[in-house]
């Protein structure tokens, strides 16, 4: 290895700092003595992120400040309790209980965060659905939980097959009355007509379902990956020393609930530290962000290293036009975060961005840089006090530093999923040695303990952070008529990290044409949604396939690819 470049922390007062004494004797446990249950016994994790800070005195705080298109308007805790416990009061009304799924399916609104708030209330396990989900990344969902209740904006209720979801019986429609269809439900009506009941909250065991989140692998359809109330051990914590949230401060994090970064850390971690969460709806565009960043004043800023990429790819005189010197701290999830990256944030906006690392899996981060530390561009940080990281081989052997490997860590962190639904056995293949959780992400160690992503192991493909199951996208294309095979790959990006690529054979009759192309991605982007959809399509006169079992090899198809881009 060469020498690395280090960039030396700046000076602050960070938590992780005053903290000091507890990080020396770090243990889990500790942290528990933060969480009002630790002496009540009473647990729920909704409690500790509103209803606790409204009875210590803070209820005139602002929890939520929403941005909108055509509003802007902000929340207190006491107000978000007061939502939440009516909402849940209305949930409750149409037989809502413990262990219920609640699917949440709306736009990054407040609304979308005081139905996760309120589902979570009463004990019910919520699942929060992308906004930009089409009819089968939908259905799917809800048909694989047997989901009977459901909570969607006016809008998104448009793409929910009602017809092909037999199980869901109840929908409640964040709107007014002549905004329902059918048997849809006003949110908003029902609301008013209703007075919260007292003392709402259900009180739940540290292992109780929280929500579940659908992630991609490479084979098979997504996973419904579900959490438990104990997460918010780490969720808490990582938030004070990662994220450094203090009271005063203003916090966006840029990932919609759907993903689990925008319900961990779009929710969760901003609540249980009692900070100001910034929502903005609609998707990337850089003067908007900017312009959030400068009216909202955000002091601490989450996003991924697409977003960045696409910052700086708009130039730096953008910039200029904007009053950003309220931002303290910055942050990166999701993939790769590129050295230059972290330059620009130096030189643009005298920040260092702090890469974090973890997965929906693993509930909370893992592997980051506290703002105290040195960081080394190119690596995504070393473990969060606690969590134990090693590389490992092909047979659970630990790899010497500078050595490529299985990613692995000790199996022993809070926040790390309950169960995969319905699938213990793929569970199981997280744990292939005894006591490790192996990531399924290729990484080195050097002798400091810095790790550095190398890929993955497996197809999963990562399109602007956002996780993408080849089979998922090969499904929907073979139910075109013209497509006879098709094998599906992540071709590298210099702004996305990956784009979507498939590569197709046509069914006798079909003709090549550009026409059909768009058709076939249309089709994906209609079906499924807009970031799973194929940005290039080769057509092929056959693929390549294991000579006997006639799989496709995908692996083939992207040694082919990086071949031709010179990687
Ligand atoms: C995969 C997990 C929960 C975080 C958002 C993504 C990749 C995540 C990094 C990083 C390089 C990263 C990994 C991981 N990834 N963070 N800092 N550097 N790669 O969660 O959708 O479950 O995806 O994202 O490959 O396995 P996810």
């Amino acid at each position: 290895m060469g020498k690395e470049e280090v960039i030396d922390s700046y000076e602050g007062n960070y938590n992780i700092a005053a903290d000091l004494p507890v990080r020396e004797d770090f243990t889990w446990k500790t942290i528990e003595s933060h969480f009002s249950w630790s002496d009540t016994g009473k647990v729920n994790m909704v409690y500790e992120s509103v209803d606790r800070h409204v009875a210590d005195g803070y209820g005139e705080k602002i929890a939520l400040h929403y941005f909108g298109e055509a509003e802007e308007y902000t929340l207190t805790y006491r107000e978000l309790k007061e939502k939440s416990d009516l909402w849940a009061t209305v949930l409750k009304n149409k037989g809502v209980k413990k262990g219920d799924f609640v699917f949440v399916f709306l736009e990054k609104h407040p609304d979308c965060h005081i139905a996760m708030l309120a589902a979570i209330k009463l004990g019910a396990i919520v699942g929060p659905l992308f906004e930009a989900f089409m009819e089968d990344a939908v259905k799917e969902r809800i048909a694989d939980c047997e989901g009977t209740y459901l909570i969607a904006s006016p809008e998104l209720i448009k793409r929910v097959p009602r017809e092909e979801l037999p199980s869901l019986q109840t929908v409640w429609i964040t709107g007014e009355p002549e905004q329902c269809n059918g048997d849809e439900i006003s949110l908003y009506a029902e609301a008013r007509a209703t007075q919260a009941e007292e003392g709402i909250t259900e009180w739940v065991d540290l292992n109780h379902g929280l929500n579940i989140h659908y992630t991609s692998g490479s084979t098979g359809r997504p996973k419904g990956i579900i959490h438990a109330h104990r997460a918010m051990i780490q969720q808490y914590i990582t938030g004070r020393w990662v994220l450094d949230l203090k009271d005063d401060d203003v916090y966006w994090c840029t990932a919609h609930p759907g993903w689990v970064t925008g319900t961990v850390y779009g929710v969760f971690a901003p609540l249980l530290n009692r900070a100001t969460i910034v929502i903005h709806g609609g998707r990337f565009d850089a003067d908007e962000w900017y312009s959030v960043l400068e009216k909202a004043g955000v002091t601490v800023w989450y996003s991924a290293p697409t977003a960045y990429r696409m910052l700086m790819a708009k130039g730096d005189e953008k910039l200029t036009n904007y009053d950003l010197s309220k931002i303290r701290h910055i942050l990166s999830v999701g993939e790769p975060l590129n050295p230059e990256v972290i330059r620009w944030g130096i030189k643009t906006l005298s920040r260092r961005i702090h890469d974090t690392w973890w997965m929906t899996e693993t509930g909370a981060q893992l592997i980051v840089n506290l703002p105290t530390e040195r960081i080394v561009p190119g690596s995504m940080g070393k473990p969060f006090p606690g969590v134990e990281a090693v590389i490992l081989d092909e047979a659970g052997k630990e790899l010497l530093p500078g050595k490529v490997g299985h990613l692995a860590l000790k199996a022993n962190w809070p926040a790390i999923m309950r169960e995969v639904w319905k699938d213990p056995a793929k569970y199981e293949t997280y744990f292939p040695f005894e006591g490790w959780y192996v990531s399924g992400d290729l990484a080195t160690m050097d002798e400091n303990g810095y790790i550095f992503f190398q890929g993955r192991s497996d197809d999963m493909i990562n399109s602007s952070g956002e996780r993408i199951g080849p089979f998922e996208v090969e499904s929907k294309l073979m139910e075109h008529p013209a497509v006879a095979e098709v094998g599906v790959i992540g071709k590298p990006d210099a702004v996305r990290g990956e784009i979507v690529k498939a590569f197709i054979v046509l069914k006798s009759g079909y003709e090549t044409s550009e026409a059909l192309l768009q058709e076939l991605r249309q089709f994906v982007r209609k079906g499924l949604a807009a970031h799973a959809s194929p940005k290039e399509i080769e057509f092929m006169e056959e693929l390549p396939k294991t000579p006997i079992s006639g799989k496709i090899l995908r692996r083939e198809l992207k040694a082919k690819e990086l071949e031709k881009v010179g990687v």
